[in-house]
């Protein structure tokens, strides 16, 4: 690789950081974009080559069929839910100009562990953000309640399957936060090996 193209890259692993998807505005990704994010976000390490996920897109114009889900799941849950909570729950699914769901779908029974496939299946959504930020647009991975309720699983999961997170995709309509960053000398030790 290129030193110009080293340094990219290292500026784009430095300054990468997610949005807040209700901060998210047009433009985003169009459809040759967005096939582009989910051809990358696959090239992802997978142990067994099994895919252990998958990629659903919601449009644009199926967002208020969502949010209607989101509303059902929300009642059955808290069936005396405020206004404020009603609103915030609906306007999720409105929320940037592109979405898509990332569905943890482990081969159950396989010699390969669950753990390990549904590490993939985190890989697969880092590097979805990352092929965001490389088309120029900011990304947001989010689950909340909706990603856990039934109701909502059922619309999305087969049998054995979760939802890994919605993933909001626009432009961002202000300047991104940075927020802290764990610090490296906390996170790493030097493995000492076990004396007998
Ligand atoms: C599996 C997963 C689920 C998340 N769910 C939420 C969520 O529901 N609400 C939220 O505010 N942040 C959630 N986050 C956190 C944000 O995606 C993210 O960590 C934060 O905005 C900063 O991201 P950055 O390190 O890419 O800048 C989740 C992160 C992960 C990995």
């Amino acid at each position: 690789m290129e030193l110009n193209d080293r340094s990219s890259l290292l500026a784009h692993l430095e300054t990468r950081r997610s949005g807040r998807p209700r901060d998210m505005v047009a433009p985003g990704p169009d459809a040759e974009q967005l096939a582009h994010i989910l051809e990358l976000a696959a090239r992802t390490p997978d142990h067994g080559k099994l895919v252990p996920y998958r990629f659903v897109i919601v449009e644009r114009d199926q967002r208020q069929a969502l949010a209607d889900l989101f509303a059902r799941a929300l009642f059955d849950e808290d069936p005396d839910a405020h206004d404020a909570k009603v609103a915030k729950t609906l306007d999720k699914a409105h929320h940037a100009p592109a979405l898509i769901v990332l569905v943890s779908s482990p081969v159950r029974a396989h010699k390969i562990p669950v753990w390990e496939q549904e590490l993939t299946c985190g890989a697969a959504g880092m590097n979805l953000l990352h092929a965001v930020h490389a088309h120029g647009f900011v990304g947001g991975w989010i689950t909340g309640a909706q990603a856990y309720h039934p109701m909502v699983t059922r619309a999305f999961c087969e049998e054995g399957e979760r939802i890994a997170g919605f993933f909001f995709i626009g432009s961002p309509c202000q300047p991104l936060e940075e927020r802290d960053r764990p610090d490296p000398s906390e996170l790493v030790t030097r493995w000492e090996p076990p004396r007998d």
